[in-house]
C-alpha cells in the first residue's frame, strides 16, 4: 500500500500575525517538523507553500507546489502533484508540528484495513454556546461533539473525487462526508495542537521540551 502525504503550508497566518509555519520551534521551523513526521510515515510528501516560496527547498519534501486562496484550494494544488500510484493520501496541516508518528500510523492503518477515511478527534473541553446578535441562543450539549485534527487519511480515489467539485471546507473530511462516505474516527492527541495564535507557539515549545525535543 503506497501512502502519500500532502502538507499544507500556504496560509498567511492572519490570526497569528505572520505565516506561522515558518516560525522557529525547538530550533527547527514549524513546517519542517510537520514535514519530517510526514516523510517518516509516507512513501512521498507534497508540500504546499505560499506562491513565490515554491523554489525554496524543504527537507523531506519530494515535491513542492504553490498553494491557493483557501485551504481547500491548497489541498487541490497538492493533490495534482500526488502520483496516480498512491493508494492512500494523508492531508496534514503544517500548523500542527507536534503530530506523532503513532497518530499517522493510526489513521493510515485504519484506511489500510478498509476504512474510506480516518480522522483524529479529541473531546471538546470548553462549554459551547450558539450566539445570535451577541446573545446566547442556546447552550450546546458537548457530549456528542469533538474537535478534529490532522493528519487525516483517505482512500486516494475518494479524496480526489471529493475535491473534483472544487468545494471549500476547513477540513478534507467535510468534503468526503458530503459524498456520503463513512469517516472513521480515531483517538486524537490533545498535544497535537494547531498553532493559531502566538500563545499556541509558547505552549508547543513547552510540550516539545517536555518530550525531549522530539
Ligand atoms: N493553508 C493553506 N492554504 C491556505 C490557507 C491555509 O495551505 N490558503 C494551510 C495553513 O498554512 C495551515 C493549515 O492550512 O497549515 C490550516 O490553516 P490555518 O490554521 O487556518 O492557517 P492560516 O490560514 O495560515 O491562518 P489564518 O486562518 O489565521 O490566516
Ligand atoms: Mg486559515
Amino acid at each position: 500500500v503506497e501512502g502519500w502525504a500532502i502538507v499544507v503550508a500556504a496560509g498567511s497566518g492572519e490570526r497569528f500575525g505572520r505565516p506561522k509555519q515558518f516560525e522557529a520551534l525547538g530550533g527547527r521551523r514549524v513546517l519542517d517538523m510537520a514535514v519530517s513526521a510526514a516523510s517518516a510515515s509516507c512513501a512521498g510528501v507534497v508540500v504546499v507553500v505560499p506562491p513565490g516560496c515554491d523554489s525554496a527547498p524543504v527537507a523531506g519534501a519530494d515535491v513542492i507546489v504553490a498553494g491557493g486562496e483557501t485551504r481547500s484550494a491548497s489541498v487541490r494544488a497538492g493533490l495534482a502533484a500526488v502520483p496516480a500510484s498512491a493508494d492512500i493520501i494523508v492531508v496534514h496541516d503544517a500548523a500542527r508540528p507536534l503530530a506523532r508518528a503513532e497518530l499517522w500510523a493510526e489513521v493510515m492503518g485504519a484506511v489500510e484495513r478498509g476504512a474510506e477515511a480516518a480522522i483524529p478527534a479529541v473531546p471538546v473541553t470548553d462549554t459551547l454556546k450558539r450566539i445570535v446578535d451577541g446573545r446566547v441562543a442556546e447552550t450546546i450539549d458537548r457530549g456528542q461533539l469533538v474537535a478534529v485534527q490532522t493528519p487525516q487519511a483517505f482512500r486516494a480515489e475518494l479524496l480526489r473525487r471529493a475535491h473534483a467539485g472544487g468545494g471549500d471546507a476547513t477540513d478534507d473530511a467535510a468534503l468526503v462526508e458530503a459524498l456520503g462516505a463513512v469517516v472513521t474516527v480515531v483517538t486524537g492527541d490533545p498535544d497535537n495542537l494547531k498553532i493559531t495564535s502566538p500563545v499556541d507557539l509558547v505552549v508547543a515549545e513547552a510540550l516539545l521540551a517536555e518530550r525531549g525535543g522530539r
